[in-house]
């Protein structure tokens, strides 16, 4: 059966939140969802699963060093990514405060890897926000774009 990597890193909790509501909106869509902080795993876990999703908080407009560390150990696994499905998820303290920009980061190294990545036609395009800790209004968003990445697992790996 496909699963999905549900990663984050956090210093505050806010990206884990949004992790777990993830992951329940993937569970929603029948998909097993794995949710781990992304210091405490390794880059080779990303070839156990068919979907990989990354939530980081916005420093200074971009994912935390630790998250581009993550990505950087990924290179060795060049190639072996292609074809997942990849999804990313910020938090950040202000409204403008480059959480698209954060996520954008993180949609770049997917696309770099020939992962296949999917935007909301409604609610937040890029991927799910959080303004700090997520409200209703992100949980409902996090739940939606699990679903949605779930479903589009199960359809490509039946
Ligand atoms: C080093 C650092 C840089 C930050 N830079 C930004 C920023 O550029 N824009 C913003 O809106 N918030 C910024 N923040 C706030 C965090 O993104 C925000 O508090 C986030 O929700 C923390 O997530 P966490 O609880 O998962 O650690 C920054 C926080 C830190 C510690």
């Amino acid at each position: 059966m496909a699963r999905v990597l549900v990663l984050y890193y956090t210093r505050s909790k806010n990206t884990k939140k949004m992790a777990d509501m993830i992951a329940s909106g993937i569970q929603q869509a029948g998909v097993e969802a794995v949710v781990k902080d992304i210091c405490e795993t390794s880059a080779e876990k990303m070839l156990d699963y068919e979907g990989i999703v990354i939530g980081s908080p916005t420093y200074y407009g971009a994912p935390a060093y630790q998250v581009k560390q993550f990505l950087d150990e990924s290179v060795v696994y060049h190639g072996r990514l292609a074809g997942k499905v990849g999804g990313a998820f910020a938090s950040s303290a202000n409204i403008a405060g480059g959480n698209e920009t954060t996520i954008l980061a993180l949609i770049n190294a997917f696309l770099v890897h020939g992962m296949i990545v999917t935007g909301l036609a409604t609610g937040d395009h890029y991927g799910p926000v959080a303004i700090n800790s997520p409200d209703t209004r992100c949980k409902q968003i996090c739940t939606e774009y699990g679903a949605k990445l779930g479903n589009l697992v199960k359809t490509l790996y039946p």
